[in-house]
């Protein structure tokens, strides 16, 4: 279906529903589980937290715990999915959802271990060029981690860590002036390590040209993508980053904690890189024979350690076979058009008693829309699931909410915005 213009878009039920029956992609909503909330089908609108759960994910699973009842250690060559290359399949599909290469990508670990170990290779600080830098309001987790690395090689964070912070009186970065800290200030830093997608603003950022910018002045460029894969489109090997990790429980709906994943551009496959090893790193040509000497996989698999938990790993697979059927193109196309509509009825039926945060530029957005209600949005949000309509809440004072184009439909939005402007009423 085409991008509409929002002028086309009709605060009426009717056209709800109308919107759901033209969808292409509707079906999928079925190929998941829907919440309920005091008896009714909950409006879930946390994929940007935490995705739904795949109906396939349950016999994935259950084949596996099966597998490993009748074959035990045998499972590893006999299992219906054998474990010992289990890992190998996801080569090809997590490689289509990011834009990379098959040798660039593996599933492993949780997301931030995975940017500790990539900062271990990517981050190499000198007297000269020892600073990373970061989105002021990055995700918790990603300042713990690079002020921890920071240290880690003896250098200060209240002095090798840089947040970079919009203009007074604006929520988002603008990209020409991310590019002007680095016309400015590149060649004292060694790492950019930004969120593709912000988790609290829902901005997109200009990944591209950003990455190219910092590249010029000498940097490297990794990003967090926890917020952007399976959200967004991603071309990470043409746009040259050198490396990335994200994690699929949100947009990718593999479960609470579940396995993670990494990119590594193939121009560093062979580089001589510090690196922490493991068995699962090394060439699966040598990798039983026990060999003392490490002998790496060429590509990112190299950065694996152990050998994969199949239990964790398996509703990935789910979760992959879904986005292998419907593809990024076709989401996107809805995901582009259903926060549209509902950013026009949150502008219709809630004007300025609301304020969104995100960017109204579809280019600078996934499907997240960031709104505060005025000093009430935990109260609001509260309410709001009493009414089976779940979105979260974030400090300072945001509601997050996300139509995820796989399950949610143009008939959620319509109820999450008319919900919210009753309870606005009261
Ligand atoms: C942007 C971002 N980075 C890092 C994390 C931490 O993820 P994990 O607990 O999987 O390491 C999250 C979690 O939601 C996140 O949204």
């Amino acid at each position: 279906m085409p991008d509409a213009p929002s002028t086309t878009f009709d605060t009426a039920e009717s056209w709800a529903h109308d919107a759901d029956h033209a969808d292409p992609i509707a079906h999928y909503r079925e190929r998941f589980y829907i919440p309920a909330i005091h008896g009714r089908h909950a409006v879930y609108m946390t994929g940007n937290s935490l995705g739904l759960q795949p109906k396939s994910a349950r016999d994935i699973v259950e084949q596996e715990l099966n597998d490993w009842g009748a074959h035990a250690v045998d499972g590893h060559l006999t299992a219906e999915h054998p474990w010992l290359p289990y890992h190998e399949w996801f080569r090809g599909p997590a490689a289509r959802l990011v834009g990379a290469k098959p040798g660039e990508v593996v599933m492993m670990n949780s997301l931030t271990v995975n940017l500790h170990l990539l900062m271990v290779s990517f981050y190499r600080p000198t007297p000269q060029r020892h600073k990373i830098v970061i989105e002021d309001d990055a995700f918790p987790s990603d300042s713990y981690a690079v002020a921890s690395q920071i240290a880690f090689h003896g250098y200060d964070p209240a002095t090798s860590l840089v947040r970079l912070k919009p203009r007074e009186g604006e929520r988002t970065l603008r990209t020409e002036d991310v590019e002007a800290y680095f016309e400015r200030e590149g060649e004292k830093v060694a790492l950019v390590m930004l969120g593709g997608v912000n988790y609290l603003t829902g901005q997109l950022f200009h990944m591209e040209q950003i990455t190219r910018c910092a590249q010029k002045h000498g940097c490297v460029v990794g990003w967090d993508l926890a917020h952007a894969a399976g959200n967004v489109p991603l071309r990470l090997h043409d746009w040259g980053v050198d490396w990335a990790a994200f994690c699929t429980y949100k947009y990718l709906n593999s479960g609470p904690g579940a396995i993670a994943g990494a990119f590594v551009h193939e121009r560093h496959a062979n580089a001589d890189l510090p690196r922490f090893h493991g068995w699962w790193g090394n060439d699966p040509e040598s990798r039983f024979r026990m060999v003392k000497d490490f002998a790496p996989v060429a590509g990112a698999e190299a950065w694996q350690l152990s050998n994969p938990p199949i239990l964790s790993l398996a509703p990935v697979r789910a979760s992959m076979e879904i986005f292998n059927e419907v593809g990024m193109d076709a989401l996107r196309a809805k995901s582009v058009r259903l926060t549209a509509y509902l950013e026009f009825l949150l502008g219709e039926l809630l004007g300025d008693r609301i304020d969104v945060w995100t960017p109204t530029d579809p280019e600078q957005r996934g499907a997240q829309l960031s709104i505060s209600v005025r000093g009430l949005s935990r109260q609001t949000q509260r309410a709001l699931h009493e009414d089976a309509v779940v979105t979260d809440f974030r400090e300072p004072d945001v509601i997050r909410v996300a139509p995820v184009p796989l399950y949610n439909t143009y008939h959620d939005a319509w109820t999450l915005a008319s919900t919210l402007a009753g309870r606005l009423k009261d």
